[in-house]
């Protein structure tokens, strides 16, 4: 007899590949597979054959059943690094392309519910989706904030601002509803900082701001009780916003809740040292620094050692995370200042490649976090209860960190300046003299961020109704 029992919604991701963006939309879909979705998570060759060997498949699996990893290429060479520079032109073509053959060879496209899709780079899905009629939900791993500031990269354009006229980058930018009073020219994504508007790279980002457009929903890592200006912004653009953050913290009430083994995806791209977690067990509560510029930025060697100076200039004991690929310069140099910062922060603190981040900020003996202001990070940070200093260096962390500073107010922002006496002021500033005062709203909004994904809060809400949106679509 014909088994007429409905099948399961198979929901398609395919992320940027970057850490970044690559954890997020993992964390969603292990939430969706624990809903008994079937999954199918695409990543670029490139990640996917540094994030399987991370990964204890068979536990994996046994945990997460209808779950399963292809790649794709990114339209680079194998062993050509991946530049964002590089990237970002090459990987549309080569994402629709694979897609495209994937839908048809596999037979995936008649399975397919819906894709969800990094909303830096929707335009490939989308194309695919319209092609096969398989709805495209994007999911932005960005603020909203900042999400709202991107699409308004035109009209920055069209209105003078972008590229800027002059060099004074504290001149207030009023074209940006709702922003007019809180972003200077600073503030703006980094991809502003142009000398002209053919600029290849902030041409990507209003292309994919377009294509985002024609995606069925907007799926966002934040809370409605941080965001609602911003949300209700957004909900001219879409009809449909789920907002799931903090994402780490739903997921963690989500799976682990019903005590099942925790998924294994904290440590996405490097391996991460545990023994930190040790060293922070004996220091006191709310002493330590943690310092960590997230996957992608890099250092010159001057500005490492004006960090380090005024980390240790403050007297306060830092976790420092240093990624063996963040120091530019070649020739072996890089290699040799890290093994000395490493001696030299010998009994002030620790250096580590790789720290389990989330674990980390949760620490009692973490006081502070020095971020460059990626939007995980400061999600994470944001939970966990701990005031950041900002340092932004590229695309969405210049905006994210005028928030932290200007409006949530949960931390500083250290924009554009990199010198020793400046870090240490500021470090004494979080830990001592602003400490209580930032302190005080920073405990209202971690509260907040725990409710939201409590059962009956905003996001865990917001997530049921993304599982019975997208089982609906099935019928
Ligand atoms: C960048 C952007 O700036 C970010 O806003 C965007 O959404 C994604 O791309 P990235 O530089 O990787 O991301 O920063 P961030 O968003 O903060 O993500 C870093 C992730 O790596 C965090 O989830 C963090 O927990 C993790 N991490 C970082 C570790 O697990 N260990 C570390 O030692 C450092």
């Amino acid at each position: 007899m014909e088994n007429l029992r409905p099948q399961p919604p198979h929901v398609i991701f395919l992320p940027f590949p970057a850490q970044g963006h690559v954890k997020p939309l993992l964390k969603l879909a292990e939430l969706l597979s624990h809903a008994s979705f079937h999954v199918t998570f695409i990543n670029s060759e490139y990640i996917h054959h540094r994030l399987l060997p991370s990964i204890d498949i068979d536990a994996f699996h046994s945990r997460f059943p209808n779950f399963r990893f292809l790649s794709i290429p990114d339209g680079l060479p194998p062993h050509q690094p991946r530049a964002l520079e590089d990237l970002l032109p090459s990987i549309g073509s080569a994402t629709v392309a694979a897609l495209r053959q994937l839908l048809v060879s596999d037979n995936l496209s008649r399975a397919t519910t819906c894709i969800i899709a990094d909303g830096i780079m929707p335009s490939s899905a989308v194309t695919a989706g319209e092609e096969f009629g398989i709805p495209v939900l994007a999911f932005r791993t960005f603020s909203a904030c900042c999400t709202w500031t991107n699409f308004h990269l035109s009209k920055l354009i069209e209105e003078g601002e972008v590229p800027f006229q002059d060099k004074d980058m504290d001149k207030l930018v009023t074209c940006i509803p709702g922003l007019e009073n809180i972003l200077r020219r600073r503030d703006l994504p980094s991809i502003c900082r142009v000398e002209n508007v053919g600029d290849p790279i902030l041409e990507f980002f209003i292309k994919e701001g377009r294509a985002m457009l024609r995606a069925s929903a907007l799926i966002l890592n934040t809370f409605d009780e941080l965001e609602a200006p911003m949300l209700s912004k957004l909900a001219s653009f879409f009809s449909k916003i789920y907002t799931i953050g903090p994402l780490h913290a739903l997921s963690n009430v989500r799976i682990n809740g019903d005590r099942s083994p925790l998924a294994s995806t904290t440590g996405i791209l490097w391996k991460e040292d545990q023994g930190c977690i040790t060293w922070l067990d004996s220091r006191p509560s709310e002493s330590v620094v943690f310092v960590s510029f997230g996957s992608i930025v890099k250092f010159t060697h001057d500005q490492m050692l004006e960090f380090w100076h005024g980390l240790v200039n403050s007297g306060k004991p830092f976790l420092w995370v240093i990624r063996p690929d963040s120091i530019m310069g070649g020739d072996g140099s890089s290699g040799q200042l890290l093994m000395d910062l490493q001696e030299r922060t010998k009994g002030k603190g620790l250096i580590v490649s790789w720290a389990p981040q989330e674990q980390v900020l949760a620490h009692r003996a973490v006081g502070g976090f020095l971020t460059h202001g990626g939007w995980n990070s400061i999600m994470e940070s944001t939970q966990a209860g701990v005031p950041m200093i900002c340092w932004p260096a590229i695309s969405d962390q210049q905006v994210n960190s005028r928030f932290v500073s200007e409006v949530w107010r949960v931390g500083l922002d250290m924009k554009d300046t990199c010198e020793r006496s400046i870090v240490e002021k500021m470090v004494r500033d979080l830990m001592e003299a602003k400490r209580v005062e930032i302190m005080k709203v920073m405990g209202v909004v971690a509260k907040q961020a725990e409710e939201s994904v409590k059962e009956g809060g905003s996001s865990y809400r917001n997530l049921d109704t993304l599982i019975q949106d997208i089982s609906s679509m099935t019928t």
